[in-house]
């Protein structure tokens, strides 16, 4: 069955989807039956435009480098509409990450849910800041809240922990969460300033749209969130997790961490102790012997303690235009293979 999706949001992340569903389109279709058509697409900037016949991707694509907006199928929709009336099983919900109240993707998410479609999405706002009311939401309308990319991007970090590792019990989460921040502190060691480290990470992709939120620690601190709610099963809120960014590091404080045979590194990590947990993020120096030492650039890593298997370290991309794409490609496949279970 042709799987019919809806991109809201066509930033970074929504074009590096659109660029992998077009390029390995014949491999997903000869290696999973996986065909999907790109129905609706729509953004702030660039408008909305749809065709229930599958979007000529190639040429939306042209046509935001060309003339910085859609023309051809153009719609009148807002994004709400969009997600209301177009023909999509799946949205993808690619719109611009907001920790304060989590909109407009919050309404994106409801919208669809109560429109019988599912949601895939990497925005961290609505994982962060209401998991539990879009799952319950989403099991109500009996389709999907599928959030893998919102901690460390395509690296399988969510899926992990709720697949191969079911029936292991995970105390703690411990891990480098953020790819803007280790990629600046990376730079300064070799010794680039602070400010052109971070202009680069924008261009790279690796920023969020307002980078004070990679920089403050924020972005950490809502993937800190994510993983005791859905990983650890813990209800916590974003406020509770204690929080400190990587402003006051100076490249004096990297040099002399470094004769120290040591690293600064933005750590987040949530543990529960006694029953109660304690979530934090903040920058640690850690003493080169140490593997989470050796995680550079825009690369992360999570270790998992858990009962059965003891420490399980994951290291991989945390943040880039495909390796986010990629995520979102993931749980589509995830929705795909438990689309046909149930027909079987
Ligand atoms: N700005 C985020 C980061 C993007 O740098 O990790 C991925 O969540």
């Amino acid at each position: 069955m042709n799987q019919k999706i809806a991109i809201i949001g066509f930033g970074t992340v929504g074009q590096g989807l659109a660029e992998i569903l077009k390029n390995k389109q014949s491999e997903l279709n000869q290696k999973y039956g996986y065909a999907a058509s790109i129905d609706a697409i729509s953004d702030l900037k660039f408008g909305t435009i749809y065709d229930p016949d599958g979007l000529n991707v190639d040429q939306a694509l042209q046509e935001i480098k060309t003339d910085r907006q859609f023309t051809t199928s153009r719609m009148d929709w807002n994004a709400v509409d969009t997600i209301r009336y177009c023909n999509a099983d799946v949205v993808c919900e690619l719109a611009f990450t907001n920790l304060t109240d989590g909109e407009p993707a919050l309404t994106h998410c409801t919208t669809a849910f109560e429109s019988g479609k599912h949601i895939v999405t990497s925005n961290k706002g609505p994982a962060a800041l209401a998991f539990h009311q879009m799952k319950s939401l989403a099991d109500r309308h009996n389709v999907f809240f599928m959030i893998e990319g919102t901690v460390m991007s395509g690296t399988p970090v969510l899926n992990l922990a709720s697949g191969p590792l079911a029936g292991c019990n995970i105390t703690a989460v411990k891990g480098i969460l953020n790819g803007t921040t280790n990629y600046i502190l990376t730079q300064m060691e070799s010794g680039m300033t602070y400010e052109t480290a971070l202009r680069q990470a924008q261009k790279l992709g690796y920023a969020e749209a307002d980078p004070a939120g990679d920089v403050e620690g924020y972005d950490a601190r809502a993937k800190v969130t994510i993983l005791a709610n859905v990983v650890m099963d813990t209800p916590c809120n974003i406020d509770e997790v204690e929080c400190s960014g990587i402003t006051g590091i100076t490249s004096e404080n990297i040099q002399s961490a470094k004769s120290q045979n040591s690293r600064w590194k933005l750590i987040g990590s949530v543990e529960l102790k006694n029953g109660k947990l304690h979530a934090s993020v903040h920058p640690e120096m850690i003493p080169m012997t140490h593997p989470l030492a050796g995680i550079m650039g825009a690369v992360n890593a999570i270790t998992f303690s858990t009962d059965l298997l003891g420490d399980i370290t994951i290291v991989g991309p945390g943040a880039g235009k495909g390796e986010t794409g990629f995520s979102i490609l993931s749980d589509l496949l995830k929705i795909h293979r438990l689309s046909e279970e149930t027909l079987s």
